[in-house]
């Protein structure tokens, strides 16, 4: 039972590992370690209870006559006796009276008894019905609650869950370990920052105004993505360009720098003209000045 007690906590045990759950932990499975000792009392009492009924003796006073011819005090009996108790639970047919319940089949000895179905298997059996009907009725009848409705309230505790992880993953990026981010919804977002925030000074293309064309390959401050970052990070107050890290969260100067690298080569109209050094990614070659090719590629990798 105890095991019992544990299997049922188990899971609920194992999951405190995980901080989210931890007060779904208390909850829940202090009310199955309840249950679980209540039962485990409740089997204890009633064993002991038993014992003590068996060990008690009815006191009696009545007296029979021996065999000798004496007087003797009728012997006294146990209140309850394990033969009893057997009896009840098994409901089996005494030895002595097996011939009643013969089948008439011996099988090399081995005779069949027309026995009764032990009360207790029997019972169980009954509950099992009925907790059949009441689990079908429960889980896939009633709207309350079913296993369709468990799934999808796990499903989306493990995207809340998800989500948070991703959130405090995604703000511990810095200038030594960002990376750009291609997939469309981190550039969209990217897009709307730039959109919202940079337009004013580096145009609505990235063309450049106030601030520097950011299409071309020309960085005043390094055109790597950690370049891109730590220039978005701190900025460059006493040229202009403010920094933004009290504004935006590092993932989304992650996302905008990502953003702006997209931009690369898209040729916007009334460019400005590049300022700074050309750059040239680690692992590649200088392009030629006229290889508008690469450009057109970098420009196609920008779709979303
Ligand atoms: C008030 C105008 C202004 C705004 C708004 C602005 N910038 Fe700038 N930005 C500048 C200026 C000016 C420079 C050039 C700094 C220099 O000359 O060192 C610059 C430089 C940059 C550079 C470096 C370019 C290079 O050639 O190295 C990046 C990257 C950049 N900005 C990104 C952004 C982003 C992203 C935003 C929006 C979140 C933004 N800027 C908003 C004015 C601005």
């Amino acid at each position: 039972m105890a095991l019992g007690g544990m299997l049922l906590t188990g899971p609920a045990l194992w999951a405190q590992t995980s901080p989210a759950s931890g007060e779904a932990f208390s909850q829940r499975s202090l009310i199955l370690l309840l249950i679980a000792t209540m039962v485990v009392v409740a089997l204890v009492s009633l064993v002991l209870a038993l014992s003590i009924l068996v060990l008690v003796r009815q006191k009696s006073t009545a007296t029979t006559v021996n065999e000798a011819g004496e007087t003797v005090p009728v012997e006294s009996t146990p209140l309850l006796s394990w033969k009893f108790i057997q009896k009840k639970l098994t409901d089996a047919v005494p030895v002595e009276e097996e011939e009643s319940i013969d089948m008439g089949h011996d099988y090399d000895g081995i005779r069949e008894l027309d026995n009764n179905l032990p009360p207790w298997w029997k019972y169980g059996f009954y509950l099992t019905i009925v907790f059949a009907v009441v689990y079908l009725w429960y889980y896939h009848v009633s709207s309350d609650w079913s296993s369709r409705q468990e799934y999808e309230v796990e499903m989306a505790e493990a995207a809340a869950e998800k989500e948070a992880y991703l959130a405090k993953v995604g703000n511990m990026v810095d200038e030594s370990n960002v990376v750009m981010l291609e997939d469309a919804a981190a550039l969209a977002e990217g897009k709307a920052i730039y959109d919202a925030n940079c337009v004013a000074c580096h145009g609505a293309l990235g063309e450049g105004g106030v601030g520097p064309n950011l299409t071309d390959q020309y960085w005043i401050h390094g055109g790597s993505i950690s370049d891109l970052f730590s220039t978005i990070k701190y900025g460059v107050p006493t040229k202009g360009m403010i920094s933004w890290q009290a504004q935006l969260k590092p993932q989304q100067m992650q996302q905008v720098a990502s953003y702006i690298l997209t931009m690369q080569g898209t040729n916007p109209p009334n460019a400005k003209e590049p300022q700074g050094d050309l750059y040239v990614p680690e692992g590649e070659a200088a392009p030629a000045e006229a290889d508008t090719t690469a450009n057109e590629e970098v420009a196609m990798l920008a779709q979303p």
